[in-house]
Parts: C-alpha cells; sequence; structure tokens
C-alpha cells in the first residue's frame, strides 16, 4: 500500500466515526433520538413530596427533586404540569404527559392502566383527627362517622372499605384538613408523611395524628403503558442515584437521615 492510499484510508475512517458520533447519541444507530424535555404530570398539593410557597414560582419537595435528578441523569430537561390527582392517570393515557411521579401507590388497580418504576419511598396510610377528638383512637373507630380522603387516592379507596363510614371525597390533602378544623368531617386519612408534615411544619392547631398504620405502600413513577424504554431508563437513572448518594442526599433534604 502506498502512501497515498493510506492517507486517504485514515481520511476516510475518520470520517466515518465523525459521522456516526454526530448521529448517535447514547441511542445507537438508527433509533430516533427521545425528545430533550420529559413531560411530567404532579399534583402539586402534597408537602413534603410536591407543593408550591406562596410567591414561588419553583415547584418543591422530594419527588420534584428527584424528578429533577433522574431527567439529568438520563440527559432530559423536565416541564412540570400541576394536574388534578386523579386526572394524572388519564393524562398518561392521553399521552399529554410522559410520566407522572405524585406521592402515588403503585397498586395493581392502577398497574392495569399504567407502568410502575421501581419504588422509590415507603408510605402508608394514617389518620388525623381533632385535638379534643376522644372517640376515634383507631381505624375501627370511623364506623358511623364523617371522613375527608382526597379523590381518586388510596384513601379513598381504604376507608370505602371500612363499613358505616360517610366519605367526603374533596380535591386536594388541604381542602381535607380545613374540612376537619371547621367541622364537616371527624377525620382525615391520607398518606403517613404528609399528615406528619402538615402537623408539624403547618403548624397545625387543633389536630392530631394517630400512631395506627392503615396500609403499607410503595411510591412508583408512573409511566405510559407502551413506553417500556422510559420504564427502564427511569429505573436505570433511578438505580444510579441509589448508588451514588444523591437519592440519600434528596431524601435527607426532606425528611432527615434515614434511620
Ligand atoms: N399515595 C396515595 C395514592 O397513591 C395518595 C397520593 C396523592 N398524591 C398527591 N400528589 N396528592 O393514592
Amino acid at each position: 500500500m502506498n502512501m497515498k492510499k493510506i492517507m486517504s484510508l485514515v481520511a476516510a475512517s475518520a470520517f466515518a466515526v465523525f459521522a456516526l458520533a454526530g448521529c448517535g447519541g447514547d441511542n445507537g444507530a438508527g433509533k430516533a433520538e427521545a425528545p430533550k424535555v420529559l413531560k411530567v404530570g404532579s399534583s402539586i398539593d402534597f408537602p413534603p413530596f410536591e407543593f408550591q410557597d406562596e410567591g414561588q414560582k419553583e415547584y418543591q419537595g422530594f419527588d420534584m427533586d428527584l424528578i429533577r435528578a433522574i431527567a439529568k441523569e438520563m440527559g432530559r430537561d423536565v416541564e412540570i404540569q400541576n394536574l388534578g390527582f386523579d386526572g394524572l392517570i388519564p393524562a398518561l393515557q392521553g399521552k399529554s404527559i410522559d410520566l407522572a411521579i405524585s406521592g402515588m401507590t403503585i397498586n395493581d388497580e392502577r398497574k392495569a392502566n399504567v407502568r410502575f418504576s421501581e419504588p422509590y419511598y415507603q408510605s402508608g396510610l394514617t389518620m388525623v383527627v381533632r385535638e379534643d377528638e376522644t372517640a376515634i383512637t383507631r381505624f375501627a373507630d370511623l364506623k358511623g362517622k364523617k371522613v375527608a380522603v382526597q379523590i381518586g387516592t388510596t384513601s379513598a379507596a381504604e376507608v370505602k372499605k371500612i363499613d358505616g363510614v360517610e366519605i367526603t371525597e374533596l380535591n386536594t390533602p388541604a381542602d381535607c384538613f380545613m374540612e376537619l378544623k371547621a367541622r364537616g368531617v371527624d377525620a382525615v386519612v391520607n398518606d403517613r408523611p404528609v399528615n406528619d408534615y402538615f402537623i408539624t411544619k403547618n403548624a397545625a392547631k387543633g389536630v392530631k395524628t394517630l400512631e395506627e398504620k392503615l396500609t403499607a405502600e410503595d411510591y412508583g413513577i408512573a409511566i405510559n403503558k407502551d413506553n417500556e424504554k422510559l420504564q427502564n431508563d427511569v429505573n436505570a437513572a433511578l438505580k444510579k442515584l441509589k448508588e451514588n448518594g444523591e437519592y440519600d442526599k434528596i431524601y435527607a433534604k426532606w425528611f432527615g437521615a434515614k434511620k
């Protein structure tokens, strides 16, 4: 082979490498590049998971930090839409959002309609009553009582299983707590960490949370049923964040160091 031939071969292969690098991203050859912006839905009414402080532009909370970190890991930007909790699964099915992170409990009923990531937070349901309440000390006492729950939640589903309870389904947990204080209901059933946050951070006067847990539940990120690739990518990013300590940092920011 003469020098000229070698030089042109080198040039050709360099060009080939260049061309491949330019079009592939991390998708591998031939596949369409995923859109840059990840469309996220959340019901921004669930501190410390998702909420908005007055006068603050950004949504904040554990879920918000986690999904931003996951998206960053995936090389995507996020656009977060505030939707009613009972509108999240329909929005996923209608593909107006790519995923939902909203303190959403993984269960079989939902799995019939959406995919879930690996669990990212262990939760469960507890009950809040007025400070002066003596008749209700456990879930079994709810018979004949009025209970407020957020519409479309596992709380709503679980309380419906208890006999003789009069349920009021409201749009947000804050609405439920207001109704409790206004004596429109006798108890609120809702996710434990949110109840605890409400009692401590919100300086909720005149109410208390009871110890008993009605259920143990795992939160997952919900994804459209057809989008197995996104499910895999989200799980890979979550795994990475758990391994590199980023998850623990976000956890500690909102809940203190893990016990
Ligand atoms: N974990 C409960 C459920 O999945 C309640 C979630 C409510 N989330 C919210 N952002 N309001 O039904």
